[in-house]
């Protein structure tokens, strides 16, 4: 039977929604949640995730700019942009678009955002906070897939997790997020990568499979349970000389195959790709939120 898919396009436009009415309410009050983006050189890829946030923050009544920097900067100019970005009142939030070019220090950029305005996550305090329980900004991606996972009807609690692959954005915030002992957690999660013996033999005992490794189609029927519900994160532009922008884009599973076996799937595009906008937005009106408190 072909497996329920599961809409993180539809979600999102609901938690927008809900995000749009925040805004207004804050608007309301002379606070306008504010974004800054900060985009170095020229990654096509990057610049298409860096408009999309921008267009979605318009459309929920947000404010943002993005400030777009050349590929030969340098460490210190990247630092200094992100220390006014740290001091300037319009923005609530700041988003370092990742990856950085090679001689970039990522790890010292994502250090340098004050963590009351990360809301992508990623920083230590942000990312040490989620590991041991406590309030913080999720980072977007692990938290979308959460979302989708909860509003579908699939709590994760009690499930077996398999996450294939282990990066600082997906795979290893998304473990730590579903292990906690909180609503949305509460799962046996186990985190495969490049030196897992026997991964299908791992993946095959997922309740909830979730392929985060950013390897076009490479998680085939074999390595999925039937009945399985399986989560796509993966974005990967694939030549196809039939499309009028030459490529297209396709996520980590082996979807026709996959679908034919899972109970429910998430497509690529429209599945956690969105779900990463709507959960930034979030962070940032949250952010705009205590920040009002503050100055009251
Ligand atoms: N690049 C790919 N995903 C992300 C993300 O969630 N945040 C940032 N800053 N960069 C990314």
């Amino acid at each position: 039977m072909a497996a329920r898919v599961l809409k993180g396009n539809e979600i999102a436009a609901g938690l927008r929604a809900e995000i749009a009415a925040g805004v207004a309410e804050l608007a309301a009050t002379g606070v306008r949640p504010g974004l800054a983006a900060v985009l170095v050189g020229d990654d096509p890829a990057s610049a298409v995730y860096v408009r999309n946030k921008g267009r979605a923050c318009a459309d929920a009544g947000m404010f943002s700019e993005t400030f777009h920097l050349p590929a030969e900067t340098v460490q210190a100019d990247l630092l200094a942009l992100i220390d006014c970005l740290n001091t300037d009142p319009r923005f609530h939030g700041i988003l370092v678009q990742l990856p950085l070019p090679g001689h970039l220090n990522e790890a010292a950029a994502i250090e340098r955002v004050d963590p009351r305005k990360d809301v992508d996550g990623l920083h230590p305090v942000s990312q040490g906070r989620m590991l041991q329980g406590e309030p913080t900004y999720l980072p977007c991606t692990p938290s979308g897939v959460q979302q989708v996972l909860l509003r579908s009807g699939y709590d994760p609690a009690g499930r077996h997790v398999v996450i294939v692959g282990r990066s600082n954005i997906v795979g290893k915030p998304l473990a730590a997020l579903l292990m906690q002992r909180a609503p949305g957690g509460n799962a046996t999660v186990t985190v495969c990568h490049t030196r897992t013996r026997d991964l299908p033999g791992i993946t095959r005992q997922a309740d909830i499979l979730i392929a985060a490794m950013g390897v076009p189609g490479a998680i085939t029927a074999d390595l999925v349970r039937a009945g399985a519900v399986v989560i796509d994160v993966g974005i990967n532009r694939v030549d196809d000389a039939a499309r009028r922008r030459g490529y297209r884009l396709v996520g980590d599973v082996d979807y026709a195959a996959v679908a034919a076996k899972a109970e429910a799937i998430t497509p690529v595009p429209g599945g956690i790709g969105p779900m990463t906008i709507a959960m930034l937005l979030s962070n940032t009106l949250d952010a705009a939120r205590v920040s009002a408190n503050a100055n009251q």
